[in-house]
Formats: structure tokens, sequence, C-alpha cells
């Protein structure tokens, strides 16, 4: 008998489950007999005392594929080897937590690790493959920024929110009048903007990789007033910023969580906007989490359940420190280093989605 432990990690996002359900359904195609299970919130789960692992059985993932979430929970605030513990005094210390992780995944007989995650995620699975963690890594995340993957999961799925979101600010937009600047998530990459700023046919999109000009920003604007046209839309990617400018982030308070926090820079547009003499009126929409819950759509679906497939058999080869990826429209696989070392922004020069928007009459602000 052999035992898979599968864990989920950073932000949510919709696919989640359909892995989770790939991998005990491939397990349980197996002669050899494979307990699947799964660690509470990411590595939380392994590290709290009682440890909360769960099995994860056949009927326990019956047709979970379908929802959003993770029935495993997930966590943004627990690196093993930057630990957040609190002290008797009440105050929160870092420890590196490895050895402990480690220790346990021998007490409970783990032969292989699968971990679902990003970016953040995926660099903490080579450091414990590093350490001889038997890791296989599974890429999501709502933004589409790693290279190594022509698609993560979820990311489509939250480019069909985004354009849903577009097709109903239009329809206010143009009864009011008004200029309606929705924003949307992707940190340092303008994927969704992108995407969504094509299907859903906006005036403007700012997207992190064409810093933006506020002039030709409103110019743009103000001309389709002056021709009567009286309205318009605007996407802006979290991580877009003005020319010479710089992204709008903040640190966290929350203990863990080290990542920079984004969102709000459409409120600065309107502002910005509105100071370089803008004729419209202005609406903003903040999209936030919307994006990444609920329903994976069909493509998300059927690219996480064959993630997950391809996992375990990754798991069962004891192909370690290895990473499932979609490239060229096929199932591969990548080292983990090679799957986390290169950021997957937009490549304005090279990348036709840009020459198409442009064609299509969208400004990049620029
Ligand atoms: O990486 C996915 C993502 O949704 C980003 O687009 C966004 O900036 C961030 O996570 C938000 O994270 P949190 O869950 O901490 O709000």
């Amino acid at each position: 008998m052999k035992n898979l432990l599968v864990l989920t990690g950073g932000g949510d996002c919709p696919g989640l489950n359909a892995v989770i359900r790939g991998i005990v359904k491939r397990s349980i195609a197996e002669k050899e007999e494979w307990k699947v299970w799964g660690s509470i919130e990411a590595y939380h789960g392994l590290l709290r005392d009682p440890m909360e692992v769960v099995l994860l059985s056949n009927s326990r993932v019956a047709g979970i594929h379908v929802k959003g979430g993770t029935i495993l929970k997930t966590s943004t605030k627990g690196d093993p080897f930057n630990y957040p513990v609190q002290k008797e005094d009440g105050t929160w210390e870092m420890e590196d937590r490895s050895e402990l992780l480690i220790k346990r995944l021998k007490e409970l007989e783990i032969d292989a690790v699968v971990s679902i995650g990003g970016d953040g995620s995926q660099k903490i699975s080579k450091r414990l493959h590093d350490l001889g963690v038997p890791v296989v890594g599974v890429p999501k995340t709502i933004d589409n920024d790693l290279s190594a993957t022509d698609f993560t999961f979820g990311f489509q799925t939250a480019v069909e929110v985004a354009t849903d979101a577009v097709d109903k600010l239009v329809t206010t937009a143009e009864s009011h009048h008004r200029v309606i600047i929705q924003e949307v998530m992707g940190r340092d990459a303008g994927w969704i903007a992108l995407h969504a700023a094509i299907a859903g046919g906006v005036e403007v999109c700012l997207i992190p990789e064409i810093p933006y000009d506020i002039n030709k920003v409103v110019d743009r604007i103000n001309q389709r007033y002056e021709r009567g046209r009286g309205f318009a839309n605007i996407i802006i990617a979290e991580g877009a910023k003005p020319l010479g400018g710089e992204m709008l982030s903040k640190e966290s308070d929350e203990v863990g969580y080290q990542m920079k926090r984004l969102g709000g820079v459409s409120y600065v547009l309107s502002q910005q906007m509105k100071d370089a003499d803008c004729a419209a009126d202005l609406r903003v929409v903040v999209l936030g989490h919307l994006q990444r819950g609920g329903t994976p759509n069909a493509f998300d679906r059927i690219l996480s359940l064959t993630f997950g497939v391809k996992a375990f058999e990754m798991a069962k080869d004891r192909k370690f420190g290895r990473m499932v990826v979609y490239k060229n429209n096929d199932f591969k696989e990548v080292s983990l280093e090679e799957g986390t070392n290169a950021y997957n922004t937009i490549d304005v020069e090279n990348n036709y989605l840009i020459k198409a928007a442009r064609g299509l009459g969208i400004s990049f602000g620029d």
C-alpha cells in the first residue's frame, strides 16, 4: 500500500477541487492500493497539534470538480520555512518548521506529496524537494503568470467573470453616458485585463506591461464624448501604473502573509482622469475576489482534472521535483526550478493579442 498526500496552497482559484478529484480517481485505477490524504490549509494541517490530515475517499471527491474553492481549504500564511508561531506574550515570530514537516511526513509514511499552488507554493515545493521530500507540483493561479505553462487553471474562468462584468457594465455606462472603470486582478501580469478587454470590447485597457499616459487616456475618452458617443468602458489591471510611476501596493499587516497587497488602482485612475479634465462622469468597479470564486468553466475543469491525473502518474513513477504543465496543446512536465524561474508577463512587442487589441481600436494609454 502507498500513501499520497495532497494540499492546496496560496490563493484559491476555480479548479482546485477538480485536481484533487483527478488524483483520487486516477489512484483508484491502480492495481496497487493507494491511499490519498489531504492536509488541511496547505502545510498547516501537517504542522498543527493535533495534525489535520483527512482521508480522501472516492465518495469524498464525488462531484467536487464543479465546486469552486477547495475542500482542503488553503492558506497564504503557512510557508514551512517561514512559519508564524505565536509566543506566550501574544507576539508572533517566524520559525523554520521544515524539519518538523519532514518528520511528520515520515511518521505518516507518505510516499509522495502533490502540492497544488502558484509561484510561491512551488518555490516552497522546490526547497522541500531539495531536502529530500518527494514532491510533485501542480500550477494554479487566476493570474496565468507562470511561463512554463501556457495556461494555469482558474485563468479562463476569471476571464469569463471579467468579461461578463464588462458586458453588464457596458449597458449601464451607455444608459447614463458614463465612463466605468473596471479593475481586475493579475498582480504584475495583465493577462486577465487583456483577454477581457478584447472579449468585452472596451475602449481602454491598462496593464502593468504598458505604463499609461493619463493625458492619452483622457484624450481618448474625451474624443468619444466629442463624437457624441457619450460612454466608455475602461479595464485596468490591479498592477497597472502611470508613466514614471510605481505599482500601487502596500505591505500586509496579516501575520505570515509575505506578498504585497494590490488593489485600488482604479480609484487612483479615476482621480487622475478628473484632474486631467475628463469630460465624463466616472464610476469605479473593483471586481476583486469574484474572479476567484465559483464554478470552474469547462476548459478549467478539463485542465485541472487532467493535471490531477498526470500528477498522480508522476508521483507513481517517482518523478519528484517536477511540475505538470500545459504547453503547446499538450500535457507535459518540467522541473520545479524551470517551472518557477520565469515570470509570465505579456511580451508587449511579440504577443499578437496586443496587436489584435490595437487593431480592434483598444487603447493601452500609450
Ligand atoms: O494571485 C492571485 C491573486 O488573486 C492576485 O490576482 C491578487 O493580487 C491576490 O491573489 C489577492 O490575494 P488575497 O487572497 O490575499 O486577497
